[in-house]
């Protein structure tokens, strides 16, 4: 079974990813972190985000810190939005998440793309969203947690900006596949959303 979760930032997606891949027992990727790690390689080592060969070559060195928590950051899922709008950068990431998804035994895999360019052949494509000032409100409350310092203004115009340029990018944009599950978090804990997201899923496998 394939299971693709996508939607924006802050949407809840990675969370609600990670309930499904241990629910169901499948090998999860998160395939932002690929994109991140070319985003830190740019930062690390010099480039500019935007020019197409530059992300490019940052690809062939971002394999080896794929699970360093400093890409979780908000400046570097910034660059990874602007890496990721490169062709050049989505194909060489490319074959690594189709290879991934269609291993045997299945898989779940969150991103932007899954349910409409890596796996259009998915079991059960779930796009979650939840309204930019919740999410805003969302990521403010983690980085408070954290300790970092960020107006609650400043970072809506962030999710925003990094909205725009992954849902108008040409090459494969956020957007939910035709037969996506639309899964709308903004009025729902972070427990009742896994428990829709394992509904919507049951409710999908059974009508086959
Ligand atoms: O899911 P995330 O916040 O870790 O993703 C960071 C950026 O990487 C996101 O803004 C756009 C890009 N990305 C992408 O283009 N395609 C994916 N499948 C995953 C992430």
């Amino acid at each position: 079974m394939i299971i693709a979760v996508d939607g924006p930032t802050a949407s809840g997606k990675g969370t609600i990813a990670k309930a499904l891949a241990l629910h169901y027992d499948l090998p999860f990727l998160d395939t932002g972190l690929l994109y991140r790690a070319v985003g830190y390689q740019i930062l690390q080592n010099g480039g500019d985000p935007d020019h197409a060969p530059d992300a490019a070559k940052a690809c062939e060195f971002a394999d080896s810190i794929l699970d360093d928590p400093i890409l979780r950051s908000e400046e570097i899922g910034g660059l990874a939005s602007r890496v990721s709008v490169h062709p050049q950068v989505r194909a060489a990431l490319n074959r690594r998440q189709v290879d991934f998804a269609h291993q045997i035994g299945g898989a779940l895999l969150d991103g932007r793309d899954i349910g409409t360019v890596i796996a259009p052949d998915a079991d059960v494509k779930i796009f979650v969203t939840a309204p930019a000032p919740i999410r805003a409100a969302r990521r403010h409350e983690e980085m408070r947690k954290y300790g970092i310092d960020a107006t609650l203004s400043e970072i809506l115009a962030d999710i925003e900006a990094r909205d725009v340029r992954d849902m108008s990018r040409t090459d494969s944009p956020l957007k939910p596949a035709k037969d996506a599950l639309l899964l709308d978090t903004g009025d729902l804990t972070i427990g009742d959303a896994v428990q829709a997201a394992i509904a919507l899923v049951e409710r999908k496998l059974h009508k086959g």
